[in-house]
């Protein structure tokens, strides 16, 4: 019987190619989550909001319903802007109610998963987690400032990787947490804010989704606790 992978945020762009690759390859039993209805035919889908703590029973039980063994999970949900967050300029815009909007969307939706997953690891079992972080949301690599709330929100997220590759590998062994900077990429998340860029600068979602499989495939138990960009380089927290 195949493994599965879980996808979440499969709705988004860069989590819909890389389900999109992933049923191409043909190597694993797709699971998607999303807070939108099934959108793939071969995938078993839960419509979920993983920003809320009470999606958690609805996860674990659907995972327990599952034959498969599951192989890992790459996480792709983040948000950027919405009707509500634009990214500040200043720290004059910046609002609590977006920090926190930010923090639910880009922190909790992958703390949520690691608790709903996390009774299906056993230890010394190989198991991969792989989050699509951001490059923005590294200390060491801010030079340009603004954008607080994503950053700070992406800050955390790589802190929760930090955190979570700590006690996963104490407690399971050959377990490998990571997180991924995608590159920039078309999607509803990057459009508003490459208008003006040269195109061969920004990437495809399928060309990402590949470097992302390959992120994910490639991931051993020594490699956990690391930031990649989407070449392979590490990036300092
Ligand atoms: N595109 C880029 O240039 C770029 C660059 C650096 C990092 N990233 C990161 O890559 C990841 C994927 O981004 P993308 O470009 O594919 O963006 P996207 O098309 O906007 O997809 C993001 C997905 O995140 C989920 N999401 C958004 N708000 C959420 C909320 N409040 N609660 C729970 N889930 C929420 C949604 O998934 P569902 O609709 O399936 O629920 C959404 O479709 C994000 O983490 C982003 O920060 C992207």
């Amino acid at each position: 019987m195949k493994e599965a992978i879980l996808v979440a945020g499969s709705n988004g762009a860069i989590g819909k190619a890389v389900c999109e690759a992933i049923l191409a390859e043909g190597n694993y039993k797709l699971l998607t989550v999303s807070r939108t209805a099934a959108h793939f035919s071969g995938a078993e889908h839960l419509t979920a909001d993983l920003s809320d703590p009470e999606s958690l029973p609805a996860v674990k039980s659907w995972l327990d319903g599952m034959r498969e063994d599951l192989a890992g999970v790459i996480h792709c949900a983040g948000l950027l802007h919405n009707s509500r967050v634009k990214p500040e300029k200043a720290l004059s815009q910046l609002r609590a109610e977006s920090l926190a909007e930010c923090l639910s969307a880009n922190v909790l939706s992958h703390v949520h998963l690691a608790q709903a997953v996390e009774h299906k690891l056993r230890k010394d079992d190989p198991f991969r987690w792989l989050s699509i972080s951001a490059r923005i949301g590294s200390i060491d690599d801010n030079r340009l400032g603004g954008w607080y709330s994503y950053r700070m929100s992406k800050a955390a997220l790589n802190m929760f990787i930090k955190n979570l590759s700590i006690e996963w590998g104490r407690n399971y062994g050959q377990v490998s947490v990571a997180a991924m900077h995608p590159g920039t990429t078309y999607s509803p998340l990057s459009e508003p804010f490459t208008a003006n860029w040269p195109k061969e600068s920004i990437f495809t979602p399928e060309l990402t989704a590949h470097r992302v499989l390959d992120c994910f495939s490639s991931l051993l138990p020594e490699h956990s606790g690391t930031l990649y960009h989407w070449d392979g380089e590490v990036i300092q927290w």
